[in-house]
């Protein structure tokens, strides 16, 4: 008798634990997001919001065929790099810990894209430059719905949906 109720309660137990962790596995991605200090977030949007700018400006010079501007501008968001900002010892360290391996990935891919919208310019091609322009900010998206679905929840209902239909 004994035995069946520890057996019964074991049941029980291994029921509960089971749905808990099913339960933690198909929340949002929210907690994905990465976790900085209020300093390095704020350089980090800081960072974010001149390579807007610049992207910004990039359409304008491909519509006008001013490839001196989308060069240099591709070259400043191909050398903004929140990990070359003047940050003291403890931020880098900080940074180096928070940042996990996917999201340094995403921003290496970022920073070739600018590398090759800036080539495309340099030798003048319309069509080519287009491309690339086109799949640089395709690398924002990509960073942004993995790493930023709290601060862009556009990303993340659409992230639901692929999951729950
Ligand atoms: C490797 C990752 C990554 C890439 C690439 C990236 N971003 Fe971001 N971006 C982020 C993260 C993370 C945040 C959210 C910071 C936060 O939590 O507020 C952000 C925030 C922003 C913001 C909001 C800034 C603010 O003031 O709050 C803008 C605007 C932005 N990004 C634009 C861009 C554009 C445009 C591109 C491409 C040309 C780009 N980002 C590429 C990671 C990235």
């Amino acid at each position: 008798m004994k035995i069946r109720i520890m057996t019964i309660i074991g049941v029980f137990a291994c029921l509960f634990i089971c749905s808990a962790s099913i339960r933690a596995d198909g929340d949002p991605p929210a907690g994905q997001d990465i976790q900085l200090s209020p300093e390095l977030l704020d350089l980090l949007r800081a960072e974010m919001r001149e390579i807007s700018t610049g992207i910004q400006g990039i359409a304008v010079s491909l519509a006008t065929a001013d490839w001196g501007s989308v060069k240099q501008t591709s070259a400043k968001i191909s050398a903004s790099y929140i990990m070359k900002q003047s940050l003291t010892p403890a931020q880098a360290n900080e940074l180096k810990q928070a940042l996990p391996e996917q999201f340094k990935l995403l921003d290496a891919e970022f920073h070739r894209r600018a590398d090759r919208l800036g080539a495309a310019a340099e030798a003048h091609n319309a069509e080519l430059a287009a491309f690339h322009y086109s799949r640089l900010v395709e690398s924002c998206a990509h960073c942004h719905a993995r790493f930023a679905s709290q601060r862009f929840p556009g990303f993340t209902r659409a992230h639901e949906k692929e999951h729950h239909h």
